[in-house]
């Protein structure tokens, strides 16, 4: 979604939003002490860890550490944006949000092609089970597609006329005009316009909401007609951003944490019939980084199933690549010759199948097999190709372990020394050989973070927080001795200096005031967590705010002060003045001193 929306509007969806009904939608809350609890959806949860505080508005899992607002929850269980979570609770609120006039016509010209493409499926639909598509229905039949499946996929029939669903439109008062937008009419050379599905068995294509975005259409008969004839991209369908059955898939994909990947919409129809449930197809095209992104939202492991010819197999590789690149997880499976999912699975039934996807490839095994049969491997040269394809795998895989697991495979294989292979992949990576197929960028500092233990500047970062969610009251101390630098957590960084900006311009900051204003996902999430963890009566809260203050401050002057003692080295290293740095120097650690002493709070707190 391209336009941003207010801070206030997402406040307001936040407070609006009863946090308690909404999971309750998802799982069992008990009432326990000022809140609820229940088993946690997020990790698999024997005593109940997952607590939801009604108060602040805000979950916590003490189990696997999920925590944040309403927002946070929906992007985590329904994989939702942040965006998309916003205005689908705002929707639910009755809130509307307001949008620019360029989004405000785009939005009614997409809402009119899902209102005619709606129609057309129902329309194709009907004509399935009508008179009109006795040999459509025998077709579906022939291809031992089940009543279910034609209710599940919303399987239609296009009537063998230049004009059927014209006729329709005229009667039902569907917009030409849109119905041309849509792609389901074609203008005429010298005027008027005609259908561009006549007598195919249609397949509408529909995105996570269950809107129709357009349709393949398959021909019947054996003529010399394209075999598939697809909707254009629209405004509402680009081929690259959606994948087929991904509404029907999604949940078993989820269950299974596991996406299987084909190409045809027989394929996919076939096996889900089959109950092979977790299956997407890419409908003949090549795989996108986009596409990518859309799985990963379900699930991070994939396996590509490939016809097992050349194009199949150059497909399967490029695609393997794209998700590599992605931070997925790749298993290959080619089916043998001839062979689609679809004519697999019904010839040899669907246990059998399941054992095919059991022995799936990882992508390096996949490269080395298809390839080996390519290139003359006993020559050095067909050698050094081979190696240099899985390498360009292998410098892709986002996980150190796993990246190593991968060379390890390929030295072996091939008898080459380990390190001489890590040599290579940093070769790659710094000649700029390497171009990611993902333009996203990963969250270096996320993924720091998950790995990292706390150093005790982390643990007093959060105490400060933690104190002031308490009790707002050491605002007034805080804004006095603490500035933004001494903090290096970014999240936590603009926390305080919203906190600050409220204490400005509020007599009085609450609890409350300070949650409505966040708006970061992220820094929700990290104040989820922080609340959870309380201090006991008999601390002395002044003496740990003091120390963290110290804490942090120390280190800011320590690393100035670090960095002054080598401008003095080189200075005197050159026979230069250092005077100068000299001068700070003695300054720093002056202050320093005075900071550790603890004087500073003393001194300014008396000036009041
Ligand atoms: N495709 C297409 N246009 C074509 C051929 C294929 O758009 N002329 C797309 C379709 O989405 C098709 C996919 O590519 O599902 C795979 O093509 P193919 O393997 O040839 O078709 P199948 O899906 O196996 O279809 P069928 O079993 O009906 O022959
Ligand atoms: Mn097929």
């Amino acid at each position: 979604m391209s336009y941003k929306i207010p801070a206030d509007k997402i406040a307001q969806v936040r407070e609006t939003t009863d946090i308690v009904a909404l999971i309750s939608n998802y799982l069992t809350l008990k009432k326990s002490g000022k809140g609820y609890v229940g088993l946690c959806p997020f990790h698999t949860d024997s005593a109940p860890s997952f607590h939801v505080n009604p108060n602040n508005q805000l979950y916590y899992c003490f189990g696997c550490q999920k925590g944040g607002n309403v927002f946070n929850f929906l992007m985590e269980m329904e994989k939702m944006s942040f965006t998309e979570a916003v205005e689908f609770l705002a929707e639910k609120a009755g809130i509307s949000l307001p949008k620019t006039k360029v989004d405000d016509r785009l939005e009614k010209e997409k809402e009119a092609l899902y209102f005619v493409n709606r129609w057309a499926a129902n329309l194709f639909y009907k004509n399935l089970i009508s008179p009109h598509g006795k040999d459509a229905l025998q077709y579906v039949q022939g291809r031992g597609i089940n009543q279910e499946m034609i209710k599940t996929f919303g399987l239609g029939y296009s009537l063998n006329e230049w004009d059927g669903l014209i006729k329709q439109a005229q009667k039902d008062s569907v917009s030409q005009q849109v119905l041309f937008k849509s792609g389901l009419i074609i203008k005429k050379n010298g005027g008027g316009y005609y259908d561009r599905f006549r007598g195919r068995f249609m397949i509408p294509i529909v995105d996570l909401y269950k809107k129709v975005l357009g349709f393949g259409g398959r021909k019947l008969v054996d003529d010399d007609s394209p075999k598939y004839i697809n909707s254009p991209e629209t405004p509402i369908y680009q081929k690259g951003r959606i994948l087929f059955g991904l509404y029907q898939s999604r949940e078993a994909i989820k269950q299974q944490d596991q996406a299987i990947f084909v190409e045809g919409y027989t394929d996919l129809i076939s096996l889900f019939q089959a109950g092979i449930k977790n299956v997407v197809a890419t409908s003949g095209t090549a795989l996108t980084p986009a596409q990518a992104k859309l799985i990963k939202r379900f699930t991070e492991n994939v396996t590509l199933l490939y016809d097992a010819d050349t194009s199949g197999s150059l497909a399967a590789m490029r695609g393997a690549d794209i998700f590599l690149d992605a931070g997925l997880e790749v298993k290959i499976v080619t089916l043998p010759p001839g062979h689609d999912p679809d004519s697999y699975v019904r010839e040899r039934g669907v246990d059998y199948f399941k054992q095919t996807l059991s022995r799936a490839k990882s992508i390096i095994q996949f490269k080395i097999d298809t390839l080996s049969k390519k290139l003359d491997t006993t020559s050095t040269q067909g050698k050094t190709q081979l190696v240099n394809a899985t390498l360009e795998s292998i410098v892709r895989i986002k996980d150190n372990i796993k990246q190593n697991l991968a060379l390890k495979e390929v030295a072996e294989h091939f008898g080459l020394d380990e390190r001489a292979l890590l040599g290579q992949i940093h070769h790659i990576k710094n000649n700029g050989q390497y171009r990611a197929f993902t333009p996203e960028k990963i969250d270096s500092k996320k993924e720091l973070h998950k790995v990292r233990q706390k150093s005790k500047y982390d643990i007093a970062e959060e105490d400060l927080v933690r104190l002031v969610l308490e009790d707002s009251g050491w605002l007034s101390l805080l804004m006095k001795h603490l500035e933004l630098e001494d903090i290096s957590d970014p999240e936590i960084r603009s926390l305080f200096s919203m906190m600050f900006n409220l204490a400005q311009s509020n007599e009085k900051v609450t609890r409350q005031m300070i949650f409505n204003e966040i708006i970061d996902p992220q820094v929700s999430a990290l104040v989820a967590q922080l609340v959870t963890t309380r201090y006991g009566e008999s601390l002395d809260r002044t003496k740990l705010i003091e120390d963290c203050l110290v804490l942090l401050k120390r280190r800011r002057l320590e690393i100035i002060l670090s960095n002054l003692e080598n401008e003095i080295k080189i200075a005197q290293d050159k026979e230069l003045d250092a005077s100068d740095y000299t001068r700070k120097y003695l300054v720093c650690k002056a202050e320093i001193k005075r900071i550790a002493s603890k004087d500073f709070l003393r001194e300014s707190v008396s000036d009041e």
